[in-house]
C-alpha cells in the first residue's frame, strides 16, 4: 500500500507516541514539526528505529511550507497535532492564534490542493466550559461549548473550520478532544502535573501536583493509537468526539501513584481547573468501533518503570 502519514507535532508528546506506533504497524511516517528536539521521541524509539522515518523541520504558520510537505511526500493520511498549549498561548495569544489556527487552515488547504479527503487532528476538552455551567453528569459530545481559554477558542475555531472544509469542499475530518493525556513524553502543558509526579516517584521524589478535582486520565500511548485510527476511517463529515474514560479524582491519581512507588509522599492543590468533570465518549466507541483504554493503575505503573528504567541507563 503506499500510504504515507504525516504526523504533525511529530517531537510533541502524542507525535511522538503517534510515530512510535505508526513505526510498529509498520507504516510510512513523515515527521513535521518546528522543532528538532527528539528528546520524546529518544523515550520511545532507538536511533535506527527513527531512521525510518521522514523528518521535515517547518513551521505550520507558513501556508507554501506545509502545503510542500503534503506535495513531497505524498501524504495519504493526516494526524494533526501541532499546537501550542494553554501556557503559550496565554503568554503569547496572536503566536497561538497563528500556530493553532492559521496553522489549522494550512493544513486544510494543503489537502484541497494535494487531494487529500480526510484527516484526523486534535481538539481537547478546553472547548468547554467550567463544569457549574453544566448540569450533573457525564457532558455530550455536543453539550455547549464555552471555552474560558484562548487556547480553548482557538480550538473551537478549528472544528468550525473542519465544518467548513466538509461543507465546502468535502473535506472530512475526525476531531477528538483529548482531556488530561499522562505518559512518557508528556512535560508541558497546563495538565502535565500528574505525569511530572510520576516521574518524580520514578525518582524516589515527592511531588505536589497543583491542582485538584476530578478529570478525565487518558495514557498517551492510546490517544495516539486511537488518532491513527481516526486518519484511516473517513468519517463522511466533520465529527468531533470526545474520549470518554471514568472521571477521576486527581488524589485517586496521587494514590495510584504512591501505590506503584511505595515511600513517595504525592499531594494535591485543591485549585480546580475551569473544565467539566467528565465527558461522554459513547459517540466516539459507536463511529470508531474500537476505544483504547488502559486501565489508570497499568498506565501508571508503566510510566513509572519506563522512567525508571530510562534514568537507571
Ligand atoms: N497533552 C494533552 O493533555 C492534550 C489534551 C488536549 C488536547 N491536546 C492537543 O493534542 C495535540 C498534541 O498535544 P501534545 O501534548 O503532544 O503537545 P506538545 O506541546 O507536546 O507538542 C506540540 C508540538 O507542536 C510543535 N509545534 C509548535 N508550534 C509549531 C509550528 N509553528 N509548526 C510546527 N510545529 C509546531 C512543537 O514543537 C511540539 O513538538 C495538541 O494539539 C494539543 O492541543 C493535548
Amino acid at each position: 500500500m503506499n500510504h504515507t502519514y504525516l504526523v504533525t507535532g511529530g517531537m510533541g508528546c502524542l507525535g511522538a507516541w503517534a510515530l512510535y506506533h505508526l513505526h510498529r504497524q509498520g507504516k510510512r511516517a513523515v515527521c513535521f514539526d518546528l522543532s528538532d528536539d527528539r528528546h520524546r521521541l529518544d523515550l520511545l524509539l532507538t536511533p535506527v528505529e527513527q531512521a525510518a522515518i521522514t523528518f521535515v523541520r517547518g513551521d505550520l504558520t507558513d501556508t507554501q511550507q506545509v502545503r510542500d510537505v503534503f506535495a513531497r511526500h505524498a501524504i495519504t493520511h493526516v494526524i494533526h497535532l501541532a499546537a501550542l498549549q494553554v501556557p503559550f498561548c496565554r503568554a503569547n495569544p496572536p503566536l497561538g492564534a497563528q500556530v493553532n489556527v492559521t496553522g489549522t487552515v494550512n493544513i486544510f488547504e494543503a489537502a484541497r490542493n494535494t487531494g487529500v479527503r480526510h484527516l484526523a487532528m486534535a481538539s481537547s476538552v478546553a472547548v468547554y466550559g467550567p463544569p457549574e455551567l453544566y448540569g450533573a453528569g457525564l457532558l455530550p459530545a455536543d453539550a455547549l461549548v464555552a471555552p474560558r481559554t484562548l487556547y480553548g477558542v482557538y480550538k473551537v475555531a478549528n472544528e468550525m473550520t473542519a465544518q467548513v472544509y466538509w461543507h465546502e469542499y468535502a473535506i472530512s475530518s475526525t476531531v477528538l478532544r483529548p482531556y488530561t493525556v499522562y505518559g512518557l513524553g508528556r512535560d508541558q502543558g497546563l495538565t502535565s502535573e500528574p505525569t511530572k509526579a510520576m516521574l518524580a516517584a520514578a525518582r524516589g521524589e515527592d511531588y505536589t501536583i497543583n491542582f485538584g478535582g476530578v478529570m478525565q486520565f487518558h495514557f498517551a500511548s492510546d490517544v495516539a493509537r486511537q488518532f491513527i485510527l481516526a486518519s484511516e476511517q473517513s468519517s463522511g463529515g466533520a465529527h468531533a468526539f470526545n474520549l470518554g474514560g471514568e472521571p477521576v479524582a486527581v488524589a485517586e491519581v496521587a494514590r495510584l501513584i504512591m501505590a506503584a512507588r511505595p515511600g513517595v509522599r504525592i499531594s494535591t492543590a485543591n485549585t480546580v481547573l475551569p473544565f467539566p468533570a467528565g465527558c461522554d465518549g459513547s459517540a466516539l466507541r459507536a463511529h470508531a468501533g474500537e476505544v483504547y483504554e488502559t486501565p489508570l493503575a497499568e498506565g501508571i505503573a508503566a510510566t513509572i518503570e519506563a522512567a525508571a528504567a530510562w534514568s537507571d541507563r
